[in-house]
């Protein structure tokens, strides 16, 4: 589905986080929609329990989003110290579109109903394959000539984005991915040893 000439390990170094985005993109709303549709289908789940949703805003819905998380960060953030918050609110505002990321919490509770002795750690794994979701958008995204970053104003925003869009009470916000046409390269990226980071034994 990687529409691009890259392979899959030519995506995955190519993903990045992209702050500098316009309210272009290199794709049409179809084309998006199908993005995270497809990964909404095949990203694998804990029990294969299928906890993911997602909310795409694009247009004004997306303005929208960036003008209620400022809002909210406007009441916890002191005026004379917003000026900064301001303008990252302007630069997310300034993209394309958000995808929104959800775990269905209904579907968490039903599977520590059924599997107790994980009863523990389903909300980990609920939160793994959201990692995994997230993922799959931002890398294909990315394949695609887009830009985006990944963002969490939850739980400031949360009833907000409940009211505004009518939100299930059990989808639980995790995170937000601003997207756009990119205008900026990303920053150079630090990489640490990665063969201290792993061991082989064989
Ligand atoms: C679980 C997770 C949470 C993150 N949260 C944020 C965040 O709240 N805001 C942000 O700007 N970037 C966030 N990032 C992006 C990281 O800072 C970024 O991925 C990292 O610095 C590596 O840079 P790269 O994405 O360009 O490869 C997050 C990344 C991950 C994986």
């Amino acid at each position: 589905m990687i529409h691009t000439e890259q392979n899959f390990s030519k995506a995955i170094e190519a993903r990045r986080s992209t702050y500098g985005i316009s309210k272009e993109s290199t794709i049409s709303d179809e084309r998006i929609e199908e993005i995270v549709a497809f990964a909404i289908k095949h990203t694998p789940s804990a029990f294969n329990s299928q906890s993911g949703r997602a909310v795409v805003l694009l247009g004004e819905n997306h303005d929208k989003l960036w003008n209620l998380t400022e809002a909210a960060l406007k009441e916890i953030v002191p005026a004379e110290k917003f000026q900064p918050t301001a303008d990252k609110m302007a630069s997310f505002r300034n993209g394309y579109g958000t995808v929104l990321f959800f775990e269905d919490q209904a579907v968490v509770r039903d599977l520590q109903e059924r599997f107790p002795l994980y009863q523990e750690k389903m909300p980990d794994y609920s939160l793994q394959s959201s990692g995994m979701l997230q993922y799959i958008v931002w890398t294909t995204l990315h394949a695609e000539g887009l830009g985006a970053s990944l963002q969490h104003y939850n739980p400031i925003i949360d009833d907000a984005v409940q009211k505004v869009w009518d939100i299930p009470s059990d989808w639980q916000l995790v995170s937000q991915m601003p997207f756009g046409k990119p205008t900026a390269a990303p920053n150079e990226k630090q990489f640490n040893s990665v063969a201290e980071r792993m061991k082989v034994f064989k």
